[in-house]
């Protein structure tokens, strides 16, 4: 019996297994955000390969919050329809769907739209200077995030990820080297994580109890002024009573850096953040390989593995992961003939 393929609830969700489909923007929307036929059947080919919990690509809270111009959108009523559709595709094959709530800030591309950030630097050559935001700005975003729970419980997601990871607007808050600011929302660790907390308040007025919340984060900067591990995760652990549930642990993104990546790069910071914040965490990068997934739930260095382009490789991987774990799960019916012995 493997570890990777048994159950873990948190609150009210009960997860299959610890394989966690990591968030991917497909750039695939019409220039409304709508979910159309490439969203339904991709992700509800990796709910019918197994996959215990689909986390769909970020999906902006504001026209303005787009990385793209065919980014996903949750900002308006009319999305929650498509998005639904997701949903319901996607537990009817047995997964649970979880959605990430996203704002690209100073990273934004959707040119139609003005781009705000804590404070007006570029993320580089090629991006435009976004506008330093109000503290009225602040209120409407953390007012848009509160919106779009309120819609992705209604169109039945079982869980909602804040994107506070890869340099976009709650990471610029958090990261000393994009917020300069010298208000209540800048300066110390504390100041600049009162954005993210004003979110999880506003959020926690509408998102259900019994549902879990995530957070991505990006534990290292690569940038010595910016943050490591050990901040984020001292972060996080002031905030968790403002209803933090589960870390999905990524990296990088604040800064125009490359890091060198190799298989599992990212699970020390992973086993950081979970022994700093007695939470549960997601680690993956480069992760495709089911023993080495196994080692790192095994071994409780993380509670899930995410996996992002091996599973755009090949939705299929846990049904194929078992053979190599010496596990079974449940094939679809339809595909029981093809079952590895
Ligand atoms: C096509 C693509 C789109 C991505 N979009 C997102 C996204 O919307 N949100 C996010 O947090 N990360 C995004 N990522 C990062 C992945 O979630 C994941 O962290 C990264 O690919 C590393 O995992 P992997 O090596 O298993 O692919 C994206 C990655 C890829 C390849």
């Amino acid at each position: 019996m493997s570890k990777l393929f048994t159950p873990y609830q948190i609150k009210n969700l009960e997860l299959k297994n610890r394989v966690v489909m990591a968030p991917m923007c497909m750039f695939s929307a019409d220039t409304n955000g709508h979910a159309n036929d490439w969203h339904f059947t991709h992700y509800a080919a990796r709910a019918v390969g197994g996959v215990g919990l689909i986390i769909l690509e970020a999906t902006a809270v504001e026209a303005r919050g787009r990385i793209s111009e065919h980014d996903l959108g949750i900002w308006k009523e009319e999305q929650v329809e498509g998005l639904k559709k997701i949903v319901d595709l996607c537990k009817a094959h047995g997964s649970k769907v979880g959605i990430q709530l996203g704002h690209a800030g100073r990273k934004s591309e959707a040119m139609s739209e003005p781009n705000i950030g804590p404070s007006a630097i570029a993320y580089s050559d090629d991006y435009r200077v976004p506008v330093e935001m109000t503290k009225e700005d602040i209120k409407n975003v953390a007012e848009a995030f509160k919106e779009a729970a309120r819609r992705a419980d209604l169109a039945g997601f079982d869980t909602i990820e804040l994107h506070g990871a890869h340099g976009y607007l709650i990471n610029q808050f958090l990261s000393p080297l994009t917020n300069k600011r010298t208000d209540e929302y800048g300066g110390n660790a504390e100041n600049r994580s009162r954005f993210l907390k004003e979110i999880l308040q506003a959020i926690k007025t509408v998102w259900p109890e019994e549902k879990p919340v995530i957070l991505r984060v990006s534990a290292e900067e690569y940038g010595e002024e910016g943050n490591h591990d050990v901040d984020v995760a001292n972060m996080i652990k002031d905030l968790k009573e403002e209803g933090l549930d589960l870390i999905n642990v990524s990296s990088g993104g604040v800064i125009n850096v490359v890091p060198r990546a190799y298989p599992g790069y990212q699970v020390k910071f992973a086993e950081t953040i979970k022994q700093i914040t007695g939470l549960p965490v997601m680690a993956g990068g480069l992760i495709s390989s089911p023993s080495m997934a196994e080692e790192i739930v095994q071994n409780e260095r993380a509670d899930f593995i995410f996996l992002g382009r091996e599973l755009l490789r090949n939705p299929y991987w846990c049904l194929q992961a078992t053979k190599e774990l010496r596990d079974e799960i449940t094939w679809p019916k339809q595909y029981e003939r093809a079952k590895l012995k």
